[in-house]
């Protein structure tokens, strides 16, 4: 098969853990007999540096003529860089939020699981952790805070900001029909989280997900207000199976999600719209403090790729392949350094795509 990705190496560690990705998938290409075509496209800092804006017209047609786009990660430090001294509409966040919106990415996957071999690296207590767990966000990307129109005004000398929550019944229909759709191949429970005790738009979020809910009569579906579900994922993130939430609130509960896991290093998510078509990335950041040290852990951009080929390529036997290849490595002792501990071999970002590939079967 000839695979079209486009691939958004971006800023900080993105352009090293990119290039691990696309040795793996070119090793899987070459054991199971596809070919990769890669294009590279700028967004973010890179693009600001190189064409004075976040993301071009030119770069989204490119990521639009792929069937996948693969992304490192955006942005710099934000009380450091330049680039966050533009406006808001210019600065590397900007060129992310306008891939979403151009590519209508409405649906945001982000796994969050325990990892036996890293289950020391776990936060939490081990009467909690010993549990284990394997949780999915689907957040709504598309839609809320987000996108709503925001403004800043002064009123009688008094500066006032003002940001819309939005939400229609088709934007929160089309992602629960994606919950329950993915949580019929889990465990079969969605958690619907919202904050229904005050917002109207979290009121309509549970009345569409209660009817969409109507046609999953295998999937149990329970309702969580968001403060609770903050607790509930640290007392016990074993009870969840599929979150789905609005846009805002998945922002914030998967950085909570990554952390309990403690390796966020390792958690891949994906972007995807109506169609096959997709963008995977890290749910991690662009860590630009150890940018090009070859230190950076490129497994989750690595399980990110292995994403893509499940969902935006049907390739299930080769996106196995990747995540045992991961699994295998970590069995063997090896270890970056943000989940490295006592006994293990460190190795860096280059030696770990490496090992990887030699694993991949
Ligand atoms: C994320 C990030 C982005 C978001 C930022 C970089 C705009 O935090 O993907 O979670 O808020 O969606
Ligand atoms: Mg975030």
């Amino acid at each position: 098969m000839e695979l079209k990705i486009t691939c958004i190496p971006g800023d900080g560690i993105g352009p090293e853990i990119v290039a691990q990705a696309k040795k793996v998938l070119d090793k899987v290409g070459e054991v199971y007999g596809h070919r990769m075509h890669y294009t590279d496209i700028l967004m973010g800092g890179a693009s600001i540096d190189a064409c004075g804006e976040p993301l071009t017209q030119e770069a989204i047609d490119t990521a639009k003529a792929a069937q996948a786009v693969l992304m490192g990660s955006i942005g710099g430090n934000t009380s450091t860089s330049p680039w966050y001294k533009l406006p808001p509409e210019k600065r590397p966040e900007a060129g992310l939020l306008r891939i979403r919106k151009e590519l209508n990415l409405f649906a945001n996957l982000r796994p969050a699981v325990l990892y036996e071999q890293l289950a020391a690296a776990c936060p939490l207590k081990e009467e909690i952790s010993s549990k284990g767990f394997d949780l999915l966000i689907m957040r709504e990307l598309t839609g809320g805070l987000y996108f709503g129109e925001r403004k800043t005004v002064t009123e009688n000398g008094v500066r006032k900001a003002i940001d819309t929550l939005t939400y229609t019944e088709e934007e929160i229909r089309r992602i629960a029909i994606k919950g329950f759709d993915i949580a019929q191949k889990r465990r079969k429970k969605v958690t619907s989280v919202d904050k229904a005790n005050v917002l109207d738009s979290s009121r309509l979020w549970r009345k569409v997900v209660e009817e969409v809910a109507v046609n999953y009569p295998d999937v149990t579906l329970e309702h969580m207000l968001v403060d609770n579900c903050a607790m509930q994922l640290v007392r016990d993130p074993s009870q969840f199976d599929v979150i789905l939430t609005e846009n805002m609130f998945g922002d914030i509960l998967s950085d909570e999600a990554s952390m309990v896991t403690g390796s966020i290093g390792m958690l891949s998510s994906a972007s995807l719209n109506d169609t096959k078509f997709g963008l995977y990335e890290p749910s991690h950041g662009s860590a630009p403090d150890i940018a090009g040290q070859d230190i950076a852990n490129p497994i989750a951009t690595i399980l990110s790729a292995a994403m893509m080929l499940r969902f935006s390529f049907d390739l299930d036997k080769e996106a196995d392949s990747i995540e045992n290849a991961v699994k295998s490595v970590l069995k063997a002792g090896y270890r970056t350094g943000d989940i490295y501990s006592e006994g293990m071999v460190k190795t860096g970002c280059n030696q770990m795509g490496d090992l990887i590939c030699d694993y991949i079967k």
